[in-house]
């Protein structure tokens, strides 16, 4: 049996793909089924008994602090370990070397969501002598991803987005490694988008003739980099959703799996599952659609959403059509204006995008 396991957590990166919400605040923070994503994450680690984490933070380290303090919460202990720069992901393992030492590790990114979990996985790795695991997916879209091919189970090589992959077995984004990796990221070079990739560091720990074992997840896996799979990824999990209601419902209509947090009130509404109301939200003359998570203190009134998430403390009001595929940030007001002339006014972030009928 190997010592015990770390868990060394990625919370840092730009999250370009996530712009604008981005701008003001961390990708890994943001909501899915109202709790954020680097929660999950945490939370799969300590049920598969790591509890040691050290979580990597970037110029979001203030935010992440603050939202997941000492860990005690969730039932893990933290060290934070900054990285100065994004400078690719075997970076931040480097960055971790003091914290991790010669413990055995699993490697989590803060953006990704895995419907089982990953306890099966650390006990098996615990009990094993590969000097890594890799974890694997078919997908539609490989060269988003690294990519792996296999030869009789075997990982023989590894590229990251490549062009033209020559399969589709995605790698997920959680990793177990033995310390050998530091070796192995301090060995390699930079890629040609100026990283130092994981995905190159598990090449050279193959071609050094060490023991890299593959395991295609069978249950789903989300990285929530993008608005798409943001919103799949809120889907998936508002599907399996306990129902809960300790709101106040007035005239209202609830269908479906729905979740209604203390203080909020739902008047005059229909609110039709899966979906989750926040704290102290107010829904008022409103339909509320499948896959819709609204956060705490979001006021929507006479307004159709659905399939959509809403950051805190945002504000929906009197629209003609449908809001839906929507990622709303934080204090964002949509509302009908009755200023002359009649015209279309925005006060919008870098980055925004706006769909109109
Ligand atoms: C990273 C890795 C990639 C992996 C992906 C999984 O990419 O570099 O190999 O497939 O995470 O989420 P990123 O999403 O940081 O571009």
């Amino acid at each position: 049996m190997r010592n015990e396991l770390k868990g060394l957590v990625l919370s840092g990166g730009a999250g370009t793909r996530l712009r604008p919400i981005t701008h003001t605040s961390a990708k890994q923070l943001v909501p899915v089924a109202n709790k954020p994503v680097l929660f999950y994450g945490l939370e799969a680690l300590r049920d598969a008994g790591v509890t040691d984490i050290g979580i990597i933070v970037g110029d979001t380290q203030a935010e992440i602090e603050a939202a997941v303090g000492d860990g005690s919460r969730l039932g893990v202990r933290v060290t934070y370990i900054r990285q100065d720069a994004p400078l690719g992901l075997a970076h931040a393992v480097l960055t971790a070397a003091d914290f991790l030492g010669d413990s055995p590790f699993v490697m989590y990114l803060g953006d990704n969501l895995l419907r089982d979990g990953i306890r099966g996985l650390a006990d098996e790795f615990r009990a094993g002598d590969a000097d890594a695991m890799i974890l694997l997916q078919r997908v539609p879209n490989p060269s988003s991803y690294g990519v792996a091919e296999l030869e009789d189970g075997r990982v023989v090589r590894l590229q990251e987005k490549p062009p033209e992959p020559r399969t589709d077995l995605a790698l997920v984004g959680v990793y177990m490694f033995t310390a050998s990796i530091l070796d192995s990221a301090r060995a390699i070079r930079p890629s040609a988008r100026g990283e130092l990739e994981i995905t190159d560091a598990i090449q050279h720990l193959i071609d050094s003739g060490l023991r890299v074992d593959p395991h295609v997840v069978t249950g789903w896996w989300k990285d929530t980099g993008k608005l798409e799979d943001m919103l799949e990824a809120n889907r998936l999990v508002l599907d399996v959703i306990e129902p809960r209601m300790e709101g106040e419902l007035v005239g209202s209509t609830i269908e479906g799996r729905v979740v209604i947090e203390k203080g909020a009130r739902v008047v005059d509404s229909a609110i039709r599952g899966p979906a989750v109301i926040g704290a102290d939200a107010v829904i008022e003359n409103a339909y509320i659609g499948p896959y819709t998570a609204v956060s705490d203190r979001v006021v929507i009134r006479r307004a159709e959403v659905e399939h959509s998430i809403f950051l805190e403390d945002s504000r929906i009001e009197d629209l003609d059509a449908r809001v839906e595929s929507s990622l709303v940030g934080r204090n964002v007001v949509i509302a009908r204006s009755t200023a002359k002339p009649r015209a279309y006014r925005f006060m919008v972030g870098d980055s925004s995008a706006i769909g109109l009928i």
